[in-house]
């Protein structure tokens, strides 16, 4: 696997995730440590459709605890069903959150942040881990990221 993601020059998201999930299947296999995978797809999302915040909060106990991520540093914990990230796990659905304000406790881990989408990592029938992602536009992710984020999850190793 090359160093380089290779992606066309768009900004069609739904182009963009074509390209970029063979190229992060390719990254992911045969890797079975869940951190450098988890980093590797924090940094590929990131790098491919240049979301302002990416990463990974890991199940741990009655807590979800910050994984691989790139952005900003960002919020350690959080609570189960707190925040869109608990929410998502206490439901074990995606979340898009068009407008975080007008979520009710949404974690502001950024002031710059204002749309979200969050994916529910399932692994053995159970919420292992979400993947975060952040945009500083509002109404930034759609059905087009939940589905294809979902297919990114989908490629992680056992957590
Ligand atoms: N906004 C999230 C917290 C995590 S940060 O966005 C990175 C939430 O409400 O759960």
């Amino acid at each position: 696997m090359a160093d380089t993601l290779q992606l066309p020059v768009t900004s069609d998201r739904e182009v963009l995730y074509t390209a970029l999930l063979p190229q992060v299947a390719a990254l992911l296999k045969d890797e079975t440590d869940s951190v450098a995978a988890m980093a590797n797809v924090a940094a590929a999302l990131r790098q491919g459709l240049g979301f302002f915040w990416v990463g990974f909060y890991r199940v741990k106990g009655d807590e979800l605890v910050l994984g691989p991520f790139q952005g900003d540093v960002a919020c350690t914990r959080i609570g189960y069903g707190k925040g869109v990230c608990g929410a998502a796990w206490q439901r074990a659905e995606v979340l898009v959150v068009p407008d975080v304000d007008a979520f009710p406790g949404h974690i502001a881990c950024s002031s710059l942040s204002r749309s979200e989408v969050v994916v529910p990592v399932v692994q053995q029938g159970r919420v292992v881990a979400v993947l975060d992602v952040d945009s500083i536009r509002l109404a930034d992710f759609g059905p087009t990221d939940a589905r294809y984020l979902a297919q990114v999850c989908a490629l992680l190793p056992p957590l």
